[in-house]
């Protein structure tokens, strides 16, 4: 087992999340309310990521996933799609010091082949620097888009039939290994600021129980006041995976459940 797995395990959702994933969104039009040209609103974003990733240093989040460009964003104006190149450059070489003295370790997850030799040549700097940090995985996804993410694992696992001549076992738990975000756990808490309820291709696989929560909240007014919504939120929420309240509010209950299930599937022992 790699991971807590939605289908066996409950995770506790009275403390903080594990994991929260963030689709950044409402920069733009944070910027015309002002009268300013939406790029702005994206340098305004940035601070609103130094707050975020602070906050969840705070409280003890274990991974923060941050959406920072989708693979449908490159539809947008050329002008705005360098802008966010520039800023993401910009990024990368000024606050990986700072990420890595705090004990941050940097994932960047997407389909990098698309951007310019200068993000790629970043990236991959960062993510050695910190590879070994523990405190907190901080994940960029940048072209990033939910479905490409589940054809490059199906790919991946083909490869790996062809090569052995054989396609063997294909289940969930061997699919998940092959997507780009194999090293965390699935997100607890998906937040989306900016209003619009809706995924965008963000991680599809990984959000089947996710707790979700959007917010009118512009992404460059996030602060620690939307953020303890978003918590306080979560924490009234019960997660059930398929199971009843009454299975739940006994502990044993769901033990026993989890561990017939685990029994079944020749898992042995499955720690949340
Ligand atoms: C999110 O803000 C940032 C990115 C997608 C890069 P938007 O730019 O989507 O802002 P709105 O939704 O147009 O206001
Ligand atoms: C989703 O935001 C992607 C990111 C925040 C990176 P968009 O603003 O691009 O999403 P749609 O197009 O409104 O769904
Ligand atoms: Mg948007």
């Amino acid at each position: 087992m790699t991971h807590t797995s939605s289908t066996l395990c409950v995770p506790d959702s009275t403390s903080i999340p594990r994991h929260i994933a963030i689709i950044l969104d409402g920069n733009g039009r944070w910027a015309q309310k002002r009268h300013l040209p939406r790029v702005a609103g994206h340098t305004k974003g940035v601070e609103a990521i130094h707050r975020t990733v602070s906050l969840c240093l705070d409280r003890g989040v274990e991974y923060l996933t941050l959406f920072a460009f989708s693979s449908e964003n490159w539809r947008r104006p050329e002008d705005e799609v360098s802008f966010l190149m520039r800023l993401f450059i910009a990024v990368l070489e000024r606050e990986v010091a700072k990420m890595h003295a705090n004990g941050i370790r940097l994932r960047i997850v997407g389909d990098l082949s698309r951007f310019n030799k200068r993000i790629i040549e970043l990236a991959a700097r960062a993510e050695a620097k910190t590879a070994k940090n523990t405190r907190m995985t901080l994940t960029i996804a940048a072209n990033y888009g939910g479905r490409w993410d589940i054809l490059q694992a199906t790919r991946k696992i083909a490869e790996e039939a062809a090569a052995r001549g054989d396609i063997g076992e294909i289940d969930e738990e061997r699919f998940e290994q092959h997507l780009a975000m194999a090293y965390a756990p699935e997100p607890d808490l998906f937040i989306r600021t900016g209003g619009e309820q809706r995924v965008s291709n963000f991680l599809l696989w990984q959000l089947a129980y996710t707790e979700l929560y959007f917010t009118p909240s512009f992404w460059p007014d996030f602060d620690e006041k939307v953020f303890n919504e978003a918590i306080a939120s979560f924490r009234h929420r019960e997660r059930r995976f398929g199971r009843t309240s009454a299975q739940l509010a006994s502990d044993g209950g769901v033990e026993a459940d989890t561990a017939a299930q685990a029994t079944e599937q020749g898992l042995g022992s499955l720690p949340c």
